[in-house]
């Protein structure tokens, strides 16, 4: 370990948050790499959730009575904690849906149908893992005029600029669709530079915020983008919520997504009205316990700091540059400037599930395949994929070099 790097935070104590971090696995301690796939929970979440089953559990937005007044308060607690912990202007702009998947597919299904015209088009990258590429695949093969324009990444897994300035030029793009950070190459993008470019040529920008939300602190107001969508798993919170935040003035011109309960103003057998936003786009129960761990993981990374956390991760990263880059035969994907904490790679000789399977073995749990990327891992000609090792608010510099030593015994191992 360079003894220049210094923790910014007691990562111990933080790790004697997250029981399951206290497992072993196989006889060894759990080494879990695999943050950018899903993270773990902390006690502050995991109890929060009981406490509102326990005591605080009613249906929201319906009942007259103590409990559901409780639950609509702990409800919209959390899109107000959701709202200023990304700096939106108002928690109105906080969509709740179910992951980024479903935050996506509501701007394509009711955006991408009720506003944007025959004619226009929809710029993705390169670097879109499938839930920012398929729903503008369906969009486009709908047959209802709407093009499907792809940015170009560099060899070094950043986005192409010029590419995206040359795709942007003939003012036909409605709508730019990226991520805010790879998924797989880890590299952040440069993503007020690109709001801005889009804007000078009319174009809407979508940012797909998974991984960036995590790793470091996200301003709306700052950023200037008119989508940006984060899921609550990756975020130290449970699954089956997600966040869509959504402009006002977007929310108001687009048709509603799902249809049912909570979306509507009035409704009789002939038709309906709809809420205002953003209930209008919240149809039916909506996920009320995950909205409360949502919040808990809000607060639990708001008191350590998004800034510490961005620090602690940029030590990280330096030091698996440093150890990776030692590794013979090891083949690291993307080299980009400004990287977050995910690293894909490909060992000699080794298809991704043996080493990944070899790895497990030593307690150490990584993503193998594509993560959701095929059309990158092409890009860089690795079709049978990668393995993955993402950091966590919990990962250490120890387990860094257990997994460094770990693929140098991998190397002979497979040689
Ligand atoms: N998209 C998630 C990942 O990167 C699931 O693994």
């Amino acid at each position: 370990m360079n003894a220049s790097v210094q923790p910014v935070y007691d990562v111990e104590r933080i790790r004697a948050d997250f029981p399951i971090l206290a497992q072993q696995h196989r006889g060894k301690p759990l080494v879990f790499l695999d943050s950018g796939a899903s993270a773990q929970k902390p006690r502050q979440v995991i109890e929060a959730m009981v406490r509102c089953m326990e005591e605080r559990y009613a249906n929201v937005h319906r009942g007259a009575y103590r409990l559901s007044e409780a639950s609509t308060a702990d409800y919209e607690a959390a899109r107000a904690a959701v709202a200023r912990f990304v700096n939106a202007a108002d928690p109105r702009e906080v969509i709740f849906t179910t992951n980024s998947t479903a935050a996506i597919n509501l701007v394509a299904h009711s955006w991408g149908r009720g506003v944007l015209k025959p004619g226009q088009a929809v710029l993705v990258s390169e670097m879109e893992h499938h839930a920012n590429l398929v729903p503008w695949h369906m969009l486009r093969d709908e047959g209802r005029g709407i093009e499907l324009r792809i940015c170009r990444v560099t060899d070094a897994g950043e986005l192409d600029l010029d590419d995206l300035e040359a795709k942007l030029a003939d003012g036909k793009v409605g709508l730019v669709a990226v991520t805010h950070m790879s998924n797989v190459l880890g590299t952040v993008t440069p993503a007020e530079r690109i709001v801005a470019m889009a804007h000078a040529k009319g174009a809407k920008v979508l940012l797909d915020g998974s991984q960036a939300a995590v790793h470091r602190r996200v301003d709306m107001q700052a950023l200037g983008a008119d989508f940006y969508v984060f899921t609550g798993h990756k975020l130290y919170g449970p699954t089956g919520i997600g966040v869509l935040w959504a402009r006002l003035e977007h929310q108001e011109r687009m048709p509603p997504f799902l249809g049912g309960g909570d979306m509507i103003a009035s409704v009789t057998l002939e038709g309906s009205t709809w809420a205002e936003p953003p209930a209008k786009f919240e149809a039916g129960t909506p996920p009320i316990v995950e909205a409360v761990g949502l919040h808990a993981a809000i607060d639990y990374v708001s008191a350590i700091g998004m800034p510490a956390l961005e620090a602690h991760e940029r030590s990280l990263v330096d030091h698996a540059m440093r150890r990776f880059s030692d590794i013979e035969g090891l083949t690291l994907l993307g080299r980009a400037q400004d990287r977050g904490g995910v690293f894909s790679f490909a060992l000699d000789n080794a298809h991704p599930h043996d080493l990944a399977t070899l790895l497990d073995r030593a307690g150490i749990a990584v993503r193998a395949g594509r993560h959701c990327a095929e059309p990158l891992h092409a890009r860089f000609g690795l079709e049978g994929g990668t393995c993955r090792a993402s950091f966590g608010l919990y990962t250490t510099q120890g387990e860094i070099d257990y997994l460094a030593e770990a693929l140098t015994k991998a190397r002979e191992f497979f040689a």
